[in-house]
């Protein structure tokens, strides 16, 4: 893929304007929108569930790309997939049955991601990479917007997408948290498709042109 793909996060949005934020995102070069569950047990915090998905949904013109910061998130993919997930990720260290999860995503129609928290190497999904649609490097500890980016996400970036073109593969590599203009040109060379941007496009003086910047960027 030449173009990348820009998911703006909703989470750093706020939240007593989250109509506007998704309005925001309609009319830009974004592509889809990031949409952040959080558990307060796979995570220390809490963010939204599927009612505000369902909310999001009734108004957004591009894919909601639902990440699963949740225990058991094998319980609960059928709902997101109703409250209008396009891609659902689910968190490698929360699913003991992961080829099952990924299957059982793909069976309602969505789009199957699994996130790979910062301590977990890519190799461990050598046996499934065949299977995932798209692979999320997490760039901090899930949790939180605003934290500060890990740089060794960039060598597992390189790792990853070794891996995808020896297996000739149509994975798709995402990276989320920290992601701003400051790394951004970085990651798309190591090899990312989809940036997530949360605090970098809803905290930035205007969020339209830190979305037309960040979908500026060039690969090489
Ligand atoms: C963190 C979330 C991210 C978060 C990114 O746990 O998964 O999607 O919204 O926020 P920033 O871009 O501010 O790091
Ligand atoms: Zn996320």
């Amino acid at each position: 893929m030449n173009q990348h793909l820009l998911a703006p996060s909703i989470l750093a949005a706020d939240f007593t304007k989250l109509g506007e934020a998704i309005q925001l995102v309609n009319e830009s070069e974004a592509d889809w929108i990031h949409v952040d569950i959080m558990d307060g047990r796979f995570v220390p915090n809490i963010s939204f569930g599927m009612m505000v998905t369902e909310t999001v949904k009734s108004i957004a013109e591009k894919p909601l790309d639902v990440h699963l910061m949740i225990v058991e998130p094998e319980k609960y993919i059928e709902t997101f997939r109703k409250a209008g997930a396009d891609t659902i990720t689910v968190h490698y260290e929360a699913c003991p049955h992961l080829h099952r999860t990924v299957q059982q995503i793909k069976d309602t129609g969505a789009r199957a991601g699994v996130a790979l928290n910062p301590h977990t190497p890519v190799h461990l999904l050598e046996d499934l990479i065949e299977d995932i649609d798209m692979v999320l490097i997490m760039s901090v500890n899930p949790g939180f917007g605003g934290q500060k980016f890990i740089y060794h996400s960039i060598p597992k970036i390189q790792k990853l997408k070794d891996m995808i073109t020896v297996r000739n593969t149509s994975t798709l590599i995402e990276v989320d948290g920290g992601v701003g203009l400051q790394n951004a040109e970085k990651l798309l060379q190591a090899g990312t498709d989809v940036l997530v941007a949360g605090s970098s496009v809803f905290r930035a003086k205007d969020p339209r042109q830190a979305i037309t910047q960040l979908k500026g960027i060039e690969r090489e």
